[in-house]
């Protein structure tokens, strides 16, 4: 039985002052270990704080990690700072990391497994443009970036993968709950042909413009194990609202 997981990405978002939204929801949450995992990823600056005010409660997450351990790399952090931080997550090639910094599928593989050695979880992202949508490309993206961006031999347990429709990320609009659905069976099949019965245990999310209003829907979808949350997981009442409909 796969644990359900809400993910928030604060992506560039949050200041100390907000680490008063993640004490508010901690408290509105149900007791330790009933309900779904919570994890919110916040920028590098507040990982430490916020997992020392989460108190194990909820992970805590990176958005991004080097592929090496250590290095000449102004500006990057490796998956073992992370960990040393309070992270036990971290977001892999998330769409605006493609598209800011040009970050290939090989790449996003090459964190993956930094991540996986430095004892992380690694939530690999994959979706597809509007334009690949319109050319009915969708599931061929998601074979060639599912390929491409996750390593063989990750421990399937330790493994997320979020499905993210570029054009639905920020936007208001997501895909219909079939569209969703034809995608998340599609990856499940994917990795069953490349882990066997151990891909039952890889925890597929879905995310683009995830709200309390159209969470239940998407969740009761089959192949939904969670949820991977932009805009709607940085106040703790729409974050905890989205929990809630787990
Ligand atoms: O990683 C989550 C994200 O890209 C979705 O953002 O704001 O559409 O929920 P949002």
């Amino acid at each position: 039985m796969r644990r359900k997981l809400a993910a928030g990405n604060w992506k560039m978002h949050g200041t100390g002052a907000d680490l008063a939204e993640v004490a508010a929801l901690i408290a509105a949450l149900p007791a330790q270990g009933a309900g779904p995992e919570v994890l919110i990823c916040p920028p590098a600056t507040l990982i430490h704080r916020m997992a020392q005010a989460a108190g194990g409660r909820i992970a805590i997450g990176g958005q991004d990690c080097h592929a090496e351990p250590a290095g000449a790399h102004t500006g990057d952090i490796s998956a073992a700072m992370l960990a040393e931080a309070g992270a036990s997550h971290v977001i892999l090639g998330h769409s605006e990391r493609r598209a800011d910094h040009g970050e290939s599928d090989a790449q996003i593989a090459a964190k993956a497994r930094a991540a996986v050695a430095a004892g992380l979880v690694p939530v690999i992202c994959l979706g597809e443009t509007a334009a690949e949508r319109d050319a009915g490309e969708t599931l061929a993206v998601i074979d060639r970036q599912a390929r491409g961006a996750i390593p063989d031999g990750l421990p399937a347990g330790r493994l997320v993968v979020a499905y993210e429709p570029v054009w639905a990320i920020g936007s208001g609009r997501t895909p219909t709950p079939d569209q969703i659905a034809e995608v998340h069976a599609h990856l499940r099949a994917h990795l069953a042909g490349r882990l066997g019965p151990g891909a039952q245990a890889v925890r597929l999310l879905y995310g683009g413009s995830v709200k309390p209003g159209n969470a239940a829907a998407i969740f009761a979808l089959r192949e939904v194990d969670g949820a991977l949350v932009g805009g709607a997981s940085l106040k703790a009442a729409e974050f905890g609202a989205i929990i809630a409909a787990l």
